[in-house]
């Protein structure tokens, strides 16, 4: 919609023509339009803007821009906006910029002024060391713009690289998104997904059964369940739109504006000296039964407030933020009630991903260990648990935040080392005197190392066991690290807490020097 503006107007009629034009923003695509996005159950753009951030506070950008082109059929369908509501607000007092795509105008496809104003606030976000936060409703590059939109995707693809560690990028899916509306949430840090309104994916299920004749539903193509549970492409699952925009608030609770900045300290109610008598006892005894790791961060972190990221994926590792004497902190722990807290390539790749963003972010690391190794198995192996686990092993030795290392039971073979050991630099490290630290298991290292030996004993059965326990004593402790220093202490797990929160407080002037390089080559 256009309005000429008279040769000579009144500023009464000047005025007037603001008005409509802030009409016609309002509702770009017309009343039935924002009906029928109703009627999906899905906010519009605008309400959506307004919903998360603080009230009033949501100050809209380039509210009159509208497209340039006219071909096939453009010309008559110019809708003010163009599809994208941007600007900037506050959350819990804190500025953050976003954008809010808008599915009633043209699929909320983006072409080339859709995409300037999404860069305009990406760039102004970077500039002010504030968050990005994008909410996707797309159906990708808009087909009649042609390059013109692939560039406008290209643009914004290139500002979240250059934004990547720099100011938190986060992602909300509450639509169907395909193509590029996919690909720049990717790069962003965290991705939060709408249960049943929203999915993603780069081909649609029509060109997938044209291809390769495979019938699909959108939902269990590219669903929040699929995301969140099978590809780890998404962070979060949220109930409905309410859910995730206080998922997104929760979050950034935890998240410095910027990373020449630290992460916001809060007022902490929960005794930093409250020791926990019951730790121990969450351990099994037998050191093959299982328990759950969140309990124990749960337990130790303040007020039991555990923001758990990624929970339905990679689940035999436990990542998330908390706070530790009122101090965010990502949380990586081994969660020994799924396969026995093994890493594999899910896992792996998972908590990679977070230590990075943690360290990116100048959020110490609290490491929780009780693993018994890497998966074994072809599909492991030809999968590439080699690369992936050693994306683990990469992040935690290249993150440079104090780093803290609790052992509860079982640190064996290289796991001991990737789960962020003192050898790559982790600054405190203890262990509870459940702790056993071995090359292996004791059951398969006697088996090794004394083949022979059970063979040829009268009762091999009898011999095997006298061995594991022999074993046991002298490796699987732990002492021998203690002895070394590998270990900083051995702590009764009821001192866990405020162990932890005085070794946080003596580490927060932590400087530490990095390799001149252009950058790292993370086995991707
Ligand atoms: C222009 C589009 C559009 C697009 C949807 N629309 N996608 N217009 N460009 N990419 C329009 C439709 O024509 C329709 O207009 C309105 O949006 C709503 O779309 P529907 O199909 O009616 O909605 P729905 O059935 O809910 O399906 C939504 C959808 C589907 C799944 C997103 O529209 C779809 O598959 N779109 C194409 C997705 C895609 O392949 N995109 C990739 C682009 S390439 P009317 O006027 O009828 O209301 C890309 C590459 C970037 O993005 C770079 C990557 C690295």
């Amino acid at each position: 919609m256009r309005f000429a503006k008279a040769a000579c107007m009144s500023h009464e009629a000047e005025l007037e023509v603001l008005r409509q034009k802030q009409s016609a923003a309002a509702a770009p695509a017309g009343e039935d339009a924002i009906a029928r996005q109703h009627d999906r159950g899905k906010l519009t753009a605008r309400e959506r803007a307004e919903a998360l951030l603080d009230p009033g506070s949501f100050v809209e950008l380039d509210a009159f821009a509208v497209h340039r082109t006219d071909a096939f059929g453009l010309a008559d369908k110019r809708f003010v906006g163009d599809g994208v509501v941007t600007g900037y607000g506050q959350i819990e007092g804190r500025q953050v910029f976003l954008f809010s795509q808008d599915f009633s105008v043209l699929g909320g496809s983006l072409g080339e002024v859709f995409a300037e104003k999404i860069c305009k606030v990406m760039d102004l976000a970077v500039r002010t060391g504030c968050p990005i936060i994008g909410i996707n409703d797309s159906g990708g590059a808009r087909i009649q713009e042609g390059v013109v939109s692939l560039g406008g995707y290209a643009e914004i693809f290139w500002r979240n690289v250059q934004a990547s560690g720099v100011i938190p990028q986060i992602s909300l899916i509450a639509g169907p998104c395909a193509g590029g509306a996919v690909y720049s949430p990717a790069i962003t840090d965290f991705i939060v997904m709408v249960d049943k309104i929203s999915q993603m994916f780069i081909t649609g299920p029509e060109i997938i059964k044209a291809v390769t004749g495979e019938h699909v539903s959108f939902e269990d193509l590219g669903g929040a369940t699929t995301h969140n549970t099978k590809s780890g492409v998404a962070h979060f699952i949220a109930a409905d739109e309410t859910d995730a925009f206080e998922q997104v608030r929760h979050l950034l609770s935890f998240l410095p504006q910027n990373n020449v900045e630290d992460p916001p300290t809060a007022v902490c109610s929960d005794d930093v000296e409250r020791r926990d008598g019951g730790l121990i006892d969450l351990v099994p005894s037998s050191p093959n039964l299982p328990y759950d790791m969140t309990e124990v961060i749960r337990r130790v972190i303040d007020d039991g407030d555990f923001l758990e990221v990624q929970a339905l994926y990679g689940r035999s590792l436990v990542v998330g933020l908390a706070r530790l004497g009122g101090q965010p902190i990502g949380v990586v722990g081994n969660q020994p009630n799924m396969l026995a807290g093994v890493l594999d390539i899910d896992s792996s790749v998972k908590g990679a991903r977070f230590v990075r963003f943690c360290d990116a972010f100048n959020i110490p690391l609290l490491t929780f260990v009780d693993v018994p190794g890497f998966l074994p198995g072809t599909q492991q192996e030809y999968g590439g648990i080699i690369k992936h686990g050693a994306k683990l092993l990469y992040a935690f030795a290249e993150a440079t935040v104090p780093k803290l290392t609790v052992i509860t039971r079982k640190a064996y073979g290289g796991a001991y080392d990737v789960m962020c050991s003192k050898h790559i630099r982790a600054d405190y490290n203890v262990a509870w005197p459940t702790a056993e630290i071995a090359v292996m298991g004791p059951q398969g290292a006697v088996k090794i190392i004394f083949r022979d030996e059970i063979a040829q004993a009268a009762d091999p059965a009898a011999r095997e066991a006298e061995l594991v326990r022999e074993y046991v004593e002298r490796f699987a402790t732990p002492y021998v690290a203690a002895e070394r220093g590998y270990l900083d202490a051995v702590i009764d797990p009821a001192d866990t807490r405020p162990a932890l929160v005085r070794a946080l407080r003596m580490l927060s002037g932590k400087r530490a020097p990095r390799p001149a390089r252009k950058h790292g080559n993370i086995p991707l």
